[in-house]
């Protein structure tokens, strides 16, 4: 059955390019915009829905957290930008309040209790945790963006620049959507051919770090990202709806993958409509694990901060 989405912080940035590529995609049935700034919501969602005569037939409404128990899907990108004299651990705790104020409204609208929270407000494999433990949710009903993002930018980047179709380029980012990513070339391909056999090491390190830092390169140019970051919002969202089966870099709890437990990062995870199936640990070169031990350590750290 076709799904209802609500989006809170649907009338900023990354919400309502979410929403549009949702609407572009043309599989989810509903789609509702909730944000503080109700006027922006009701604003974006009648811009999307004078689209609906060409883009197709979804309901797409401004609402409120009360009025959106129906959801099947509740994803959260309400949350704010660092300020220029901000330490990256003042925004987590800014960032943290507007989530657990957001979590307890999600608690009062009584969602249903199949409902998927997919977060993708940031810090997002710290507030995946919060929300899990929080709401005290299955965890297989809550994940996070991850590194979706950054996995869409290392395979756009690697074609741009070897010119090559991107939709064949296969090169995951895992861990932490953070400083502490890492570019898994291990398994990189493109159209099966392995993508080590044609970047040099120096080409690869160039790359990796250009896809790590293009959050940064986009906000300094527009202030912050939207298109590609909907986009992948939409990819998740889409795997949900018809239960494809698709492996994914999600953010999830992970339970012994590694060696790590109880943080939430990307590994490859299998979505389908009950939300989370399966986190895989699939082989990696050691270097590749020891990244990933690294942002679970990275993660656990900033969880300990954030909990003192
Ligand atoms: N995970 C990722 O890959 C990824 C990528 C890009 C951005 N982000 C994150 O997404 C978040 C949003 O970014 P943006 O560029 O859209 O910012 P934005 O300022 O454009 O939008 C944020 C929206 O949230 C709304 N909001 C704030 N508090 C709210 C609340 N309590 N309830 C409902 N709405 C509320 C604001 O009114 C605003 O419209 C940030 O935390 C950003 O870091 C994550």
């Amino acid at each position: 059955m076709p799904l209802k989405v609500s989006i809170i912080g649907g009338g900023g940035r990354v919400g309502s390019n979410a929403a549009y590529a949702l609407q572009c995609g043309g599989i989810v049935r509903e789609i509702a915009l909730v944000d503080v700034n109700h006027e922006l919501a009701e604003g974006e969602a009648l811009d999307l829905m004078h689209g609906s005569h060409f883009a197709g037939d979804q309901k797409i409404t401004a609402a409120h957290t009360a009025d959106i128990a129906d959801s099947d899907i509740v994803c959260i990108t309400a949350g704010s930008r660092r300020k220029p004299d901000e330490s990256r651990l003042d925004l987590i705790n800014r960032n943290v309040s507007i989530f657990k104020a957001i979590l307890e409204d999600l608690r009062a609208a009584n969602l249903k209790h199949d409902a998927i929270i997919f977060v993708v407000s940031n810090p997002v494999d710290v507030l995946t945790r919060l929300a899990i433990e929080h709401l005290n949710w299955p965890a297989e009903k809550v994940l996070g963006l991850g590194t979706m993002l950054d996995t869409t930018r290392f395979c756009s980047l690697i074609a741009e620049a070897k010119n090559l179709p991107a939709t064949q380029v296969r090169a995951l980012m895992l861990g932490e959507h953070g400083d502490t990513m890492s570019p898994i070339w291990s398994s990189a391909t493109v159209a099966g051919v392995s993508l080590t056999s044609i970047l040099t090491a120096t080409e690869q390190s160039q790359l990796a770090k250009r896809a790590a830092g293009s959050g940064a390169e986009v906000i300094r140019r527009k202030g912050g990202a939207g298109y590609a970051v909907g986009i992948a919002i939409a990819e998740v969202i889409h795997a949900i709806a018809l239960d494809k089966r698709t492996i994914l870099p999600v953010s999830a709890r992970v339970s012994g993958q590694y060696g790590m437990r109880d943080v939430c990062l990307s590994l490859p995870t299998v979505l389908g409509r009950q939300g989370v199936i399966e986190a895989r640990e699939v082989e990696l070169w050691p270097k590749e694990v020891a990244g990933l031990q690294n942002s679970a350590k990275a993660l656990a750290a900033t969880w300990q901060k954030l909990n003192q």
